[in-house]
């Protein structure tokens, strides 16, 4: 398979780019390559005829798309819709990257794919139109939701992710002062990469994925377990999402999981494994 990466350089699209390059031909496309708003733009995918195109690209730090929802659209759903009716076009299979923040949080339960989205922020409504866009303009595609994800490459659009954050702080001696009433399921680029992967080579009916590693916790939980694993002492104290002024809402308890079949390792065994490979574990 010919499998086009969009955003080959982000955070995610590094582990694609690594786990999809063990067995098929790999187009890595950075932000340099293509602009996912600009519709010519986007006919780069035409030269290189692609069997599957994955689009992670997007514009994603939560408060900012508050601040420029145009923005948000743009690359998000605008984007999502360009990508989409290429993909159309040439008769490739479209993988839309989403998120958890397309739910509002209140179900009390982790989300399957049978629940209907209902975001309450820039962000998520800017997704759920990038996710619609997509499986309404490429008959053959996939939307694949995502949650709270760490990888080695780190975020581009966010400046790093939540482990490095924590480990950083704890390093430099700072106050480790973190949300204890927010839940989600924190994910491994990694496995998500894999759960992608083998989407895409099974054949899966289209629609809409779940792929995040099992289990969940709160921020605050997932801080006390990364120092738990590295058996590191840190004094993370547990605060309340109130605490911390923010111009947009949030879930308050976003965790996923699939009622479709996909099954990702425990979050725990996860990120084990990412602070190894990030060094931070021998
Ligand atoms: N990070 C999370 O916790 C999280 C959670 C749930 C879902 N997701 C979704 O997962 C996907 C990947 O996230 P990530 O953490 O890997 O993000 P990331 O590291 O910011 O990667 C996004 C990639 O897309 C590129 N890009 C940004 N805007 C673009 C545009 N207009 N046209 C073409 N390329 C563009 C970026 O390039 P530049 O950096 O060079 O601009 C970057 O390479 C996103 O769709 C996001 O919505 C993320």
């Amino acid at each position: 398979m010919k499998v086009a990466v969009i955003g080959s350089t982000g955070q995610l699209g590094t582990d694609l780019v690594k786990v999809f390059r063990g067995g098929h031909e790999v187009i890595a496309l950075t932000h340099r390559d293509i602009e996912v708003e600009n519709p010519d733009s986007c006919r780069v995918l035409e030269e290189h005829e692609p069997d599957a195109v994955v689009n992670t690209a997007a514009f994603h730090r939560t408060e900012d798309c508050e601040l420029y929802p145009e923005r948000a659209f743009l690359v998000n759903a605008v984007g999502a819709k360009n990508v989409a009716e290429v993909c159309s076009r040439i008769g490739a299979v479209c993988v839309y990257i989403s998120t958890d923040y397309v739910f509002d949080g209140c179900k009390g339960a982790p989300y399957d794919e049978e629940d209907v989205p209902n975001p309450i922020n820039a962000y998520g409504v800017s997704k759920l139109a990038g996710e619609l866009f997509t499986r309404n303009y490429c008959e053959h595609s996939y939307v694949v939701r995502l949650a709270s994800l760490f990888g080695v490459a780190g975020a581009s659009g966010k400046g790093g992710n939540f482990v490095e954050t924590v480990i950083g702080k704890a390093r430099r001696g700072e106050e480790l002062r973190v949300v204890d009433d927010v839940v989600m399921s924190p994910t491994y680029t990694v496995d998500a990469a894999s759960a992608i992967r083998s989407l895409l080579e099974s054949g899966a009916e289209y629609g809409v994925y779940h792929a995040t590693n099992d289990g969940y916790c709160s921020w605050f939980e997932f801080a006390k377990a990364i120092f738990e694993i590295l058996g590191v002492s840190a004094s993370v104290k547990p605060i309340s999402s109130s605490d911390f002024a923010s111009r947009a809402r949030r879930p308050r308890f976003s965790a996923l999981t699939s009622v479709k079949g996909v099954k990702l390792r425990g979050w725990r065994d996860a990120l084990k494994e990412y602070l190894k490979e990030k060094g931070h574990l021998t």
